[in-house]
């Protein structure tokens, strides 16, 4: 109990450090822009967008796995990792984000196609209960 309220109260602090120095305008590169601070190049590039099934993992914990010299006053050196779609979401094209599956039920119709990590749900066209089967 006590370890995970000292991990939640590291990763606040971590994450307030950050916030501070891009309200200090140092930061040029923001990951929040899908940016990064390339050293040779001298400025920010654009991340690349993740491939199908895959979207960007979640900031605070990319920011906790990663070494400080990272994150450089110009901002971070590197681009978040992409990791597999969470359960219930889908990716199907080049996106940072995943989607959240369609839920057939809500539609009152059946489900033809599960949703996978790169599909969403396919729901056939007929209601179920109520009007035309
Ligand atoms: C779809 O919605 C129904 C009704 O809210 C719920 O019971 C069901 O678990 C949901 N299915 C999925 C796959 O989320």
């Amino acid at each position: 109990m006590n370890r995970a309220v000292n991990t939640m109260m590291l990763l606040v602090s971590i994450y307030a450090a950050l916030t501070m120095e891009v309200s200090t305008k140092t930061i040029l590169c923001h990951t929040d822009n899908h940016e990064y601070f390339h050293k040779q190049y001298g400025g920010c590039l654009p991340c690349e967008k993740c491939n199908p099934g895959e979207e960007q993992m979640n900031i605070e914990e990319w920011v906790s796995s990663k070494p400080q010299s990272v994150f450089t006053k110009y901002g971070p050196t590197q681009c978040p990792e992409c990791v597999t779609c969470r359960s219930g979401f889908f990716n199907n094209g080049r996106a940072f984000e995943c989607k959240r599956c369609k839920n057939c039920t809500l539609y009152n119709k059946h489900e033809v196609e599960p949703c996978t990590s790169i599909s969403d749900t396919e729901c056939d066209g007929v209601l179920t209960n109520k009007g035309y089967v």
